[in-house]
């Protein structure tokens, strides 16, 4: 397990794998022109928008945004780490994997995990047996799982348990067994000295944490009284094998229901997600004992992009709920937020409603960050100016921690509706935020190959600006290269045989591919040195990254993507005289074009200008023939786009 794999192994199996035979054993794949399509196995979705490209080795969902090679794929199908990924292709194509022999404490570590982990179900049958099977357990314990209603069926599927109200039952019974002090000790079920042990867990039910294997990684026990000089719960230390922040209480038994539900409830306790469970609903897990971690966070998203968070309406739960819908959003994903009312929690409402009007009720109540953030923060600052300027800089705060653009200008536009602002006001603040936080990176980000060699200064833009008659035209491609490069749109061609098909690229390649062809190059430098950056990655079939641009060493390039990405890019239909527009896609598709058919306009009317300069200055009769040739072609050139433009050229 801890064996390394020497690199000239790994490479000789991510060069064998085959894109399309590994995701194929799991998702069924159809040919679609030189790459092939099916459903996203990582997102639940009806037309397939996941795609193979066995000639660049890579796969990619244009849904959900995962993607990579073979191995990856294997990693978040699989749930395995990077070398067990390396291993289970290794098997597929018989490579030979030599592995190193792990040293002798990697091997002690190992033995270590391992004996944990049996010592924990050792607990766990124990502690289930004193429930069901003793008569303490049955009068104390079950008892008081009746009386919360939890009924035996959910009790056994979520191994819960008794540990007897006696100094070292367990303790004294586990060593019986062969179970040494110190490994007692390091699973925490023991506390003390040495030679004088007792259960850490003596006269509490117990609830055992699971991790996503099912493995029993730690516990956490429930004093049945009410005595309020001891802890409500007492829970396992952190250990070998219990981390803490990247646990979550009930993931094992959500996984599936996440996945089917594309969405995660996350509730505060054990008792909240054993009584959704038993509610019928199953796509729930909780961070119990620690507040939210980017980790927790980081394992629903192997599930889901949705979170639902189903908090208690008090003060406590409230600020948990502001903290975790922040640390969400900043992961990329998508969050909502239920507060239950009147010191309710999960279970409490649970009990009190039928299910199928608990599940309504978290449908028609969930409100996303905005509405619950300006929800909550409106009572306070209602008819203050003052406050209600604090509170629309902390809403566009949050929206600065969304990773992606697109989403950030959807929220911009739904909090200038909510809150009655200006969307430019609310993007010229949007735009400060995320200046200042990228500057912080920009510095440290030249681990990308292919720096741009220019330096420009505010005053060369000036320039450039004034003499550039592209300008806005260019900026407008480079805009559309940014904010939509990745995403995909189809053509309507005819195949060799005449058959109607349909091709589909990226818009990136859709745009270069036309401009490479035409040898147009942006003439402002900064648009050029991201076009030329996109035209080289189009060699190698991928489209770059924002990251990369806003992370760029030359600080001109950075914020001059910062600014682009984050203001909004209106779609505009400009084939006015098109009835039969369909989809955003075929807007963006019919947008782009009229973009790069604008920018060349201008380019060819540069051209037209510059010839009859020429023309009026020559005096030989076959230049002028010449040049009269050149000019007839480009008049044509630009009547044929400005046809397709819907422009009327009345010079
Ligand atoms: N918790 C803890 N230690 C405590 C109190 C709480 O570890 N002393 C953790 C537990 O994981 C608990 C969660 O925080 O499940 C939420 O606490 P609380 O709402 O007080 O408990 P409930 O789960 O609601 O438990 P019960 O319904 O049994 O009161
Ligand atoms: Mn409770």
């Amino acid at each position: 397990m801890f064996a390394l794999i020497p690199s000239y192994t790994i490479a000789s199996i991510l060069e064998t794998a085959r894109i399309e035979e590994v995701v194929g054993e799991f998702v069924s794949l159809k040919r679609r022109g030189s790459n092939l399509i099916g459903l996203c196995p990582f997102h639940q979705e009806k037309t397939p928008s996941f795609s193979v490209s066995p000639a660049r080795g890579i796969f990619k969902c244009f849904g959900c945004g995962k993607g990579g090679d073979s191995a990856r794929f294997i990693m978040d199908h699989e749930h395995v780490s990077y070398p067990e990924a390396l291993r289970y292709l290794a098997r597929k194509y018989q490579i030979e994997v030599e592995e190193a022999q792990p040293s002798p404490e990697e091997m002690a570590a190992l033995n270590e995990r391992e004996r944990m982990f049996n010592l924990n179900t050792f607990a766990q049958q124990y502690f289930t047996h004193s429930l069901f099977e003793t008569n303490e357990g049955r009068a104390i314990g079950l008892s008081y799982f009746k009386e919360r209603d939890f009924r035996e069926a959910i009790i056994k599927k979520f191994q819960l348990g008794y540990s007897p109200d006696h100094r070292d039952a367990f303790t004294s019974h586990a060593r019986k067994n062969g179970y040494t002090n110190e490994l007692l000790l390091k699973t925490g079920l023991s506390v003390g000295q040495e030679e004088r042990l007792f259960d850490r867990f003596q006269g509490r039910v117990i609830f055992p944490i699971h991790n996503l294997t099912g493995k029993i990684i730690g516990f956490g026990g429930r004093i049945l009284g009410s005595d309020k000089t001891k802890a409500k719960y007492l829970n396992s230390p952190e250990s070998e094998v219990y981390n803490k922040s990247h646990s979550l209480y009930g993931i094992y038994f959500a996984k599936n229901a996440i996945i089917k539900n594309d969405n995660c409830l996350l509730v505060e306790g054990y008792t909240d997600v054993i009584s959704m469970h038993q509610a019928g609903i199953e796509h729930v897990v909780a961070s119990s004992g620690t507040s939210l971690t980017t980790e927790q966070i980081k394992l629903i998203r192997r599930y889901t992009n949705n979170i639902t968070i189903l908090y208690d309406g008090d003060k406590a739960g409230i600020n948990a709920s502001l903290r975790g819908t922040d640390m969400i959003l900043e992961e990329g994903m998508n969050v909502r937020v239920l507060l239950f009312p009147d010191g309710d929690d999960p279970d409490s409402f649970v009990k009190k409603n039928r299910s199928s009007d608990v599940e309504a009720f978290i449908q028609n109540n969930a409100k996303d960050f905005i509405s619950f953030k300006t929800a909550l923060l409106l009572e306070e600052s209602a008819h203050d100016p003052i406050k209600k300027a604090g509170l629309i800089k902390e809403i566009v705060h949050t929206i600065s921690l969304i990773p992606e653009p697109i989403y950030r200008s959807v929220y911009v536009k739904e909090c200038g509706r909510m809150l009655e602002v200006e969307e430019q006001t609310l993007m010229n603040e949007l735009n400060k935020l995320l200046r200042q936080k990228f500057k912080g990176r920009t510095t440290t980000a030249d681990s990308e190959p292919q720096q741009a060699e220019i330096s420009l200064s505010q005053s060369d833009v000036a320039q450039v600006v004034e003499t550039s008659p592209g300008f806005y035209q260019e900026r407008e491609i480079v805009k559309i290269l940014l904010q939509y490069g990745s995403k995909e749109i189809s053509h309507q061609v005819t195949d060799e045989q005449g058959f109607p098909a349909v091709y589909t690229e990226t818009v990136a390649s859709f745009i270069l591919d036309d401009l490479v062809h035409d040898n147009l190059w942006f003439e402002f430098p900064p648009h050029k040195v991201i076009q030329e950056h996109f035209a080289e990655a189009a060699k190698e079939a991928v489209v770059p990254s924002e990251k990369y641009f806003i992370n760029h060493p030359n600080p001109v390039i950075s914020s001059l993507a910062i600014d682009l990405l984050t203001s909004p890019y209106e779609l505009h239909n400009w084939e006015s005289r098109s009835i039969f527009v369909k989809t955003e896609l075929d807007v963006l598709r019919q947008s782009i074009t009229g973009s790069v058919f604008r920018y060349k306009d201008l380019i060819i009317e540069a051209r037209i200008q510059a010839i009859s300069e020429k023309m009026k200055q020559s005096t030989e009769y076959e230049e002028q023939m010449g040049l009269m040739v050149q000019k007839k072609k480009l008049d044509e050139l630009r009547r044929q786009i400005n046809s397709q433009l819907g422009i009327i050229i009345t010079k």
